[in-house]
Protein backbone atom coordinates (compact mmCIF):
# COMPACT_ATOMS: atom_id res chain seq x y z
CA UNK A 1 0.00 0.00 0.00
CA UNK A 2 2.64 2.31 1.30
CA UNK A 3 4.57 2.44 -1.74
CA UNK A 4 2.30 4.31 -3.53
CA UNK A 5 4.28 7.62 -3.22
CA UNK A 6 7.94 6.81 -4.06
CA UNK A 7 9.19 6.46 -7.32
CA UNK A 8 12.33 3.73 -7.48
CA UNK A 9 15.01 4.15 -9.58
CA UNK A 10 17.07 1.04 -10.07
CA UNK A 11 18.95 1.91 -7.63
CA UNK A 12 16.86 1.74 -4.22
CA UNK A 13 14.64 -1.02 -5.94
CA UNK A 14 14.83 -4.66 -4.67
CA UNK A 15 15.23 -6.01 -1.31
CA UNK A 16 17.53 -3.74 0.26
CA UNK A 17 14.65 -0.93 0.02
CA UNK A 18 13.26 -0.15 3.42
CA UNK A 19 9.89 0.56 1.37
CA UNK A 20 6.95 -1.83 0.61
CA UNK A 21 7.51 -3.67 -2.47
CA UNK A 22 4.94 -6.56 -4.12
CA UNK A 23 6.89 -9.58 -2.29
CA UNK A 24 6.14 -7.62 0.91
CA UNK A 25 2.48 -8.90 0.28
CA UNK A 26 3.18 -12.51 -0.55
CA UNK A 27 1.01 -14.34 2.03
CA UNK A 28 4.18 -16.78 3.42
CA UNK A 29 5.90 -12.35 4.33
CA UNK A 30 2.14 -11.78 5.94
CA UNK A 31 2.35 -14.81 7.75
CA UNK A 32 5.31 -12.93 9.56
CA UNK A 33 3.03 -10.36 10.91
CA UNK A 34 2.58 -10.27 14.81
CA UNK A 35 -1.50 -10.24 15.16
CA UNK A 36 -1.87 -9.57 18.53
CA UNK A 37 0.14 -7.09 21.07
CA UNK A 38 1.42 -10.21 23.01
CA UNK A 39 3.30 -11.45 19.88
CA UNK A 40 4.57 -7.76 18.82
CA UNK A 41 8.51 -7.58 19.44
CA UNK A 42 10.40 -4.10 20.22
CA UNK A 43 8.72 -0.93 20.57
CA UNK A 44 8.19 -1.27 24.08
CA UNK A 45 6.92 2.31 25.27
CA UNK A 46 4.56 2.53 22.03
CA UNK A 47 2.89 -1.50 22.51
CA UNK A 48 2.97 -0.48 26.28
CA UNK A 49 0.76 2.79 25.87
CA UNK A 50 -1.55 1.39 23.48
CA UNK A 51 -2.12 -1.99 25.52
CA UNK A 52 -2.91 0.84 28.59
CA UNK A 53 -5.00 2.74 25.76
CA UNK A 54 -7.12 -0.34 25.02
CA UNK A 55 -7.93 -1.75 28.08
CA UNK A 56 -9.11 1.72 29.19
CA UNK A 57 -11.34 2.43 26.28
CA UNK A 58 -12.67 -1.19 26.46
CA UNK A 59 -13.61 -0.60 30.42
CA UNK A 60 -15.17 2.79 29.53
CA UNK A 61 -17.03 0.61 26.26
CA UNK A 62 -15.45 3.56 24.16
CA UNK A 63 -13.51 3.77 21.15
CA UNK A 64 -10.11 4.20 21.42
CA UNK A 65 -9.05 7.80 20.58
CA UNK A 66 -7.62 8.12 17.44
CA UNK A 67 -3.83 7.34 16.65
CA UNK A 68 -1.26 8.68 14.69
CA UNK A 69 2.38 6.83 14.08
CA UNK A 70 4.75 8.36 12.66
CA UNK A 71 8.52 6.46 11.83
CA UNK A 72 10.67 5.43 8.63
CA UNK A 73 9.24 2.52 6.35
CA UNK A 74 8.82 -0.89 7.40
CA UNK A 75 8.81 -0.52 11.19
CA UNK A 76 4.93 -1.41 12.04
CA UNK A 77 2.76 1.15 11.43
CA UNK A 78 0.61 -1.07 8.90
CA UNK A 79 0.86 -4.04 11.34
CA UNK A 80 0.18 -2.07 14.45
CA UNK A 81 -3.22 -0.86 13.16
CA UNK A 82 -4.05 -4.35 12.23
CA UNK A 83 -3.44 -5.35 15.47
CA UNK A 84 -5.70 -2.30 17.10
CA UNK A 85 -8.09 -3.95 14.93
CA UNK A 86 -8.04 -7.37 15.98
CA UNK A 87 -7.70 -5.79 19.64
CA UNK A 88 -10.68 -3.86 19.40
CA UNK A 89 -12.78 -6.22 17.59
CA UNK A 90 -13.27 -4.02 14.57
CA UNK A 91 -12.55 -4.65 11.00
CA UNK A 92 -9.82 -2.79 9.60
CA UNK A 93 -10.78 -0.46 6.32
CA UNK A 94 -7.52 0.98 4.40
CA UNK A 95 -6.60 3.40 2.54
CA UNK A 96 -4.05 6.24 1.96
CA UNK A 97 -3.50 9.80 1.13
CA UNK A 98 -2.65 10.06 -2.19
CA UNK A 99 -6.01 7.23 -2.54
CA UNK A 100 -8.07 9.89 -1.33
CA UNK A 101 -8.34 11.85 -4.30
CA UNK A 102 -11.79 13.32 -3.65
CA UNK A 103 -13.78 14.61 -0.85
CA UNK A 104 -16.50 11.41 -2.13
CA UNK A 105 -14.39 8.96 -1.55
CA UNK A 106 -13.66 9.26 1.79
CA UNK A 107 -17.62 9.77 2.86
CA UNK A 108 -18.23 6.48 0.91
CA UNK A 109 -15.64 4.73 2.81
CA UNK A 110 -16.81 6.87 6.28
CA UNK A 111 -20.34 6.29 5.99
CA UNK A 112 -19.95 2.46 5.86
CA UNK A 113 -18.19 2.26 8.53
CA UNK A 114 -19.70 0.38 12.25
CA UNK A 115 -18.70 1.47 15.85
CA UNK A 116 -15.27 0.15 16.54
CA UNK A 117 -13.74 -0.44 13.09
CA UNK A 118 -10.56 0.99 12.29
CA UNK A 119 -10.30 2.99 9.51
CA UNK A 120 -6.34 3.31 8.46
CA UNK A 121 -5.31 6.08 6.24
CA UNK A 122 -1.40 5.42 5.23
CA UNK A 123 0.49 8.47 4.50
CA UNK A 124 -1.50 10.81 5.53
CA UNK A 125 0.56 13.48 4.93
CA UNK A 126 -0.30 13.13 1.03
CA UNK A 127 -3.94 13.67 1.98
CA UNK A 128 -5.45 16.43 -0.64
CA UNK A 129 -6.37 19.49 1.84
CA UNK A 130 -10.21 19.23 0.70
CA UNK A 131 -10.00 15.62 1.77
CA UNK A 132 -8.46 16.55 5.14
CA UNK A 133 -10.68 19.33 5.82
CA UNK A 134 -13.56 16.74 5.78
CA UNK A 135 -12.12 14.54 8.23
CA UNK A 136 -11.90 17.09 10.75
CA UNK A 137 -15.26 17.66 11.78
CA UNK A 138 -15.46 13.36 10.79
CA UNK A 139 -13.06 12.63 13.44
CA UNK A 140 -13.77 14.95 16.11
CA UNK A 141 -17.69 14.76 16.17
CA UNK A 142 -18.21 11.66 13.83
CA UNK A 143 -20.24 13.27 11.40
CA UNK A 144 -19.53 14.84 8.01
CA UNK A 145 -21.33 17.78 6.23
CA UNK A 146 -21.99 17.08 2.91
CA UNK A 147 -22.65 19.99 0.27
CA UNK A 148 -25.01 19.29 -2.74
CA UNK A 149 -25.79 21.65 -5.27
CA UNK A 150 -23.55 25.01 -5.72
CA UNK A 151 -24.16 28.89 -5.48
CA UNK A 152 -27.54 29.69 -4.34
CA UNK A 153 -28.74 26.09 -4.13
CA UNK A 154 -26.30 25.10 -2.06
CA UNK A 155 -27.60 22.89 0.79
CA UNK A 156 -25.81 21.28 3.66
CA UNK A 157 -26.65 17.96 5.13
CA UNK A 158 -24.87 16.30 8.14
CA UNK A 159 -24.55 12.71 8.25
CA UNK A 160 -23.64 11.56 11.46
CA UNK A 161 -20.93 8.86 11.58
CA UNK A 162 -20.60 5.95 13.70
CA UNK A 163 -17.61 5.66 15.90
CA UNK A 164 -14.87 4.62 14.64
CA UNK A 165 -11.17 4.67 15.50
CA UNK A 166 -9.18 6.69 13.13
CA UNK A 167 -5.32 5.76 12.64
CA UNK A 168 -2.89 7.57 10.18
CA UNK A 169 0.16 6.57 9.68
CA UNK A 170 2.69 8.91 7.92
CA UNK A 171 7.10 8.89 7.27
CA UNK A 172 6.80 12.83 7.62
CA UNK A 173 5.33 14.02 10.71
CA UNK A 174 6.40 17.49 9.83
CA UNK A 175 4.03 17.88 6.27
CA UNK A 176 1.08 17.29 8.40
CA UNK A 177 -1.30 20.78 9.10
CA UNK A 178 -1.23 21.03 12.88
CA UNK A 179 -5.53 21.25 12.53
CA UNK A 180 -4.66 17.03 11.96
CA UNK A 181 -2.06 16.63 14.16
CA UNK A 182 -4.17 18.08 16.86
CA UNK A 183 -7.19 15.84 16.31
CA UNK A 184 -5.19 12.87 17.30
CA UNK A 185 -5.17 11.88 21.35
CA UNK A 186 -2.45 8.81 20.70
CA UNK A 187 0.10 10.02 19.09
CA UNK A 188 3.60 7.57 18.55
CA UNK A 189 6.85 7.76 17.52
CA UNK A 190 8.61 4.20 16.10
CA UNK A 191 12.14 4.27 15.99
CA UNK A 192 14.14 1.48 14.74
CA UNK A 193 14.49 -1.51 16.49
CA UNK A 194 17.58 -2.34 18.63
CA UNK A 195 19.73 -5.28 17.78
CA UNK A 196 18.44 -7.80 20.13
CA UNK A 197 15.02 -6.76 19.19
CA UNK A 198 15.70 -7.91 15.59
CA UNK A 199 17.37 -10.74 16.77
CA UNK A 200 14.19 -11.75 18.23
CA UNK A 201 11.90 -11.12 15.10
CA UNK A 202 14.74 -12.82 12.94
CA UNK A 203 14.04 -15.76 15.33
CA UNK A 204 10.71 -15.91 15.39
CA UNK A 205 9.99 -15.57 11.45
CA UNK A 206 12.50 -18.26 11.15
CA UNK A 207 10.43 -20.56 13.46
CA UNK A 208 7.45 -19.74 11.06
CA UNK A 209 9.18 -20.60 7.93
CA UNK A 210 10.49 -23.61 9.48
CA UNK A 211 14.31 -22.51 8.88
CA UNK A 212 17.28 -23.54 10.46
CA UNK A 213 19.26 -20.85 11.50
CA UNK A 214 21.73 -20.86 14.24
CA UNK A 215 22.70 -18.03 16.90
CA UNK A 216 25.56 -16.38 15.09
CA UNK A 217 23.78 -16.59 12.22
CA UNK A 218 20.71 -14.66 13.89
CA UNK A 219 23.24 -12.13 15.22
CA UNK A 220 24.68 -11.30 12.36
CA UNK A 221 21.42 -10.99 10.02
CA UNK A 222 20.16 -8.52 12.76
CA UNK A 223 23.15 -6.43 12.81
CA UNK A 224 22.76 -6.01 9.07
CA UNK A 225 18.91 -5.17 8.93
CA UNK A 226 18.83 -1.64 9.18
CA UNK A 227 17.00 -1.46 12.16
CA UNK A 228 14.11 -2.45 10.14
CA UNK A 229 11.98 -5.55 10.77
CA UNK A 230 10.65 -5.61 6.86
CA UNK A 231 14.45 -6.12 6.04
CA UNK A 232 15.34 -8.54 8.68
CA UNK A 233 12.26 -10.40 7.12
CA UNK A 234 13.68 -10.38 3.38
CA UNK A 235 17.18 -10.32 4.32
CA UNK A 236 16.64 -13.81 5.76
CA UNK A 237 14.28 -14.82 2.78
CA UNK A 238 16.94 -13.87 0.80
CA UNK A 239 19.70 -16.09 3.47
CA UNK A 240 17.29 -19.09 3.33
CA UNK A 241 17.65 -19.64 -0.55
CA UNK A 242 21.76 -19.15 -0.32
CA UNK A 243 21.45 -21.67 3.01
CA UNK A 244 19.71 -24.14 0.83
CA UNK A 245 21.78 -24.09 -2.30
CA UNK A 246 25.10 -23.70 -0.55
CA UNK A 247 25.27 -24.67 2.95
CA UNK A 248 22.78 -27.61 3.44
CA UNK A 249 19.91 -25.39 4.55
CA UNK A 250 21.60 -24.08 7.78
CA UNK A 251 21.95 -20.41 8.28
CA UNK A 252 25.03 -19.95 9.91
CA UNK A 253 26.98 -16.87 9.91
CA UNK A 254 28.88 -17.37 7.17
CA UNK A 255 25.92 -17.90 5.36
CA UNK A 256 24.53 -14.47 5.70
CA UNK A 257 28.10 -12.91 4.94
CA UNK A 258 28.41 -14.71 1.72
CA UNK A 259 24.54 -14.33 0.61
CA UNK A 260 24.62 -10.58 1.83
CA UNK A 261 27.90 -9.74 0.24
CA UNK A 262 25.52 -10.98 -3.26
CA UNK A 263 23.03 -8.57 -2.38
CA UNK A 264 25.52 -5.61 -1.39
CA UNK A 265 24.55 -5.43 1.46
CA UNK A 266 27.86 -4.50 4.06
CA UNK A 267 28.70 -5.15 7.64
CA UNK A 268 26.73 -2.16 9.29
CA UNK A 269 23.44 -3.07 6.87
CA UNK A 270 24.16 -0.27 4.43
CA UNK A 271 23.36 -0.59 0.66
CA UNK A 272 24.40 0.75 -2.51
CA UNK A 273 22.39 3.64 -2.76
CA UNK A 274 23.34 4.36 1.08
CA UNK A 275 27.33 3.67 -0.09
CA UNK A 276 26.33 6.00 -3.19
CA UNK A 277 25.03 8.91 -1.04
CA UNK A 278 27.72 8.68 1.39
CA UNK A 279 30.20 8.66 -1.53
CA UNK A 280 28.83 11.59 -3.31
CA UNK A 281 28.42 13.62 -0.07
CA UNK A 282 32.93 13.02 0.59
CA UNK A 283 34.02 13.28 -2.80
CA UNK A 284 31.94 15.22 -4.54
CA UNK A 285 31.46 17.95 -1.94
CA UNK A 286 34.28 17.09 0.35
CA UNK A 287 32.27 16.12 3.22
CA UNK A 288 29.57 18.48 3.57
CA UNK A 289 27.48 20.46 4.19
CA UNK A 290 25.72 20.30 1.06
CA UNK A 291 22.07 20.81 0.39
CA UNK A 292 19.99 17.32 -0.25
CA UNK A 293 18.50 18.68 -3.70
CA UNK A 294 22.26 19.02 -5.20
CA UNK A 295 22.68 15.11 -3.54
CA UNK A 296 19.59 14.34 -4.82
CA UNK A 297 20.67 15.76 -8.38
CA UNK A 298 24.23 14.12 -8.14
CA UNK A 299 22.63 10.73 -7.82
CA UNK A 300 19.91 11.16 -10.11
CA UNK A 301 17.77 10.24 -6.92
CA UNK A 302 14.22 11.43 -5.92
CA UNK A 303 14.50 13.74 -2.86
CA UNK A 304 11.77 11.41 -1.16
CA UNK A 305 13.79 8.37 -1.42
CA UNK A 306 16.92 9.84 0.26
CA UNK A 307 14.78 11.72 3.16
CA UNK A 308 12.50 8.84 3.53
CA UNK A 309 14.52 5.90 3.12
CA UNK A 310 18.01 6.30 3.38
CA UNK A 311 18.70 9.45 5.53
CA UNK A 312 16.85 8.04 8.85
CA UNK A 313 19.08 5.53 9.10
CA UNK A 314 22.69 6.51 8.20
CA UNK A 315 21.48 9.74 10.67
CA UNK A 316 20.14 7.27 13.20
CA UNK A 317 24.10 5.44 13.21
CA UNK A 318 25.95 8.60 12.90
CA UNK A 319 27.50 8.57 9.61
CA UNK A 320 25.74 11.55 8.64
CA UNK A 321 24.88 14.75 10.51
CA UNK A 322 21.65 17.59 9.60
CA UNK A 323 22.81 21.08 9.58
CA UNK A 324 21.45 23.99 9.42
CA UNK A 325 23.73 24.31 5.93
CA UNK A 326 23.19 20.93 4.88
CA UNK A 327 24.14 17.59 5.16
CA UNK A 328 27.68 16.64 6.68
CA UNK A 329 29.65 13.36 6.18
CA UNK A 330 30.88 11.96 9.84
CA UNK A 331 34.05 10.41 10.27
CA UNK A 332 33.24 7.30 10.78
CA UNK A 333 31.20 7.75 6.89
CA UNK A 334 34.92 8.55 5.90
CA UNK A 335 36.73 5.47 8.07
CA UNK A 336 33.51 2.82 6.45
CA UNK A 337 34.41 3.90 3.06
CA UNK A 338 37.90 3.89 3.44
CA UNK A 339 38.33 7.14 2.39
CA UNK A 340 40.84 9.07 4.18
CA UNK A 341 39.47 11.97 5.84
CA UNK A 342 39.76 15.60 4.87
CA UNK A 343 40.48 18.17 7.51
CA UNK A 344 36.68 19.31 8.39
CA UNK A 345 36.25 22.83 8.61
N1 LIG B 1 7.38 -6.10 15.98
C1 LIG B 1 7.43 -6.87 14.91
N2 LIG B 1 7.68 -8.17 15.04
C2 LIG B 1 7.77 -8.94 13.95
N3 LIG B 1 7.64 -8.50 12.69
C3 LIG B 1 7.39 -7.23 12.51
C4 LIG B 1 7.27 -6.34 13.60
N4 LIG B 1 7.00 -5.11 13.11
C5 LIG B 1 6.97 -5.22 11.79
N5 LIG B 1 7.19 -6.50 11.42
C6 LIG B 1 7.30 -6.98 10.05
O1 LIG B 1 7.83 -5.95 9.24
C7 LIG B 1 7.08 -5.77 8.06
C8 LIG B 1 6.85 -4.31 7.85
O2 LIG B 1 5.94 -3.82 8.77
P1 LIG B 1 4.80 -2.78 8.35
O3 LIG B 1 4.25 -3.09 7.00
O4 LIG B 1 3.86 -2.72 9.48
O5 LIG B 1 5.65 -1.45 8.26
P2 LIG B 1 5.19 0.06 8.06
O6 LIG B 1 5.76 0.84 9.20
O7 LIG B 1 3.73 0.12 7.83
O8 LIG B 1 5.96 0.49 6.75
P3 LIG B 1 5.54 1.57 5.64
O9 LIG B 1 5.85 2.91 6.21
O10 LIG B 1 6.43 1.23 4.49
O11 LIG B 1 4.10 1.36 5.34
C9 LIG B 1 5.81 -6.60 8.22
O12 LIG B 1 5.70 -7.48 7.14
C10 LIG B 1 5.97 -7.38 9.51
O13 LIG B 1 6.02 -8.75 9.22
MG1 LIG C 1 2.72 0.45 5.99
Amino acid sequence: MSDGGLKFSSYSQGVLTSSSLPEDHEPEIISLRPTSLAEYIGQPDTIEAIEIAIKAAQMRKEPLDHVLFHGPPGLGKTTLAHIIANEMGGKLVVTSGPALEKGGDLIGLLTHLEAGDVFFIDEIHRLPKTVEELLYPAMEDFSIDFIFDKGLHARSHRFRLKKFIMIGATTRVGLLSSPLRHRFGIFKNLDFYSIKDLEKIIRRSATILNLSLDSQGAAELSTRSRGTPRIANRLLKRVRDYAQVKCGGVISRKAVIDALALEGVDALGLTDLDRSYLRTIITYYKGGPVGIEAVAATLQEETDTLVDVVEPYLLKIGLIMRTSSGRKASAEAFSHLGIEPVSVS
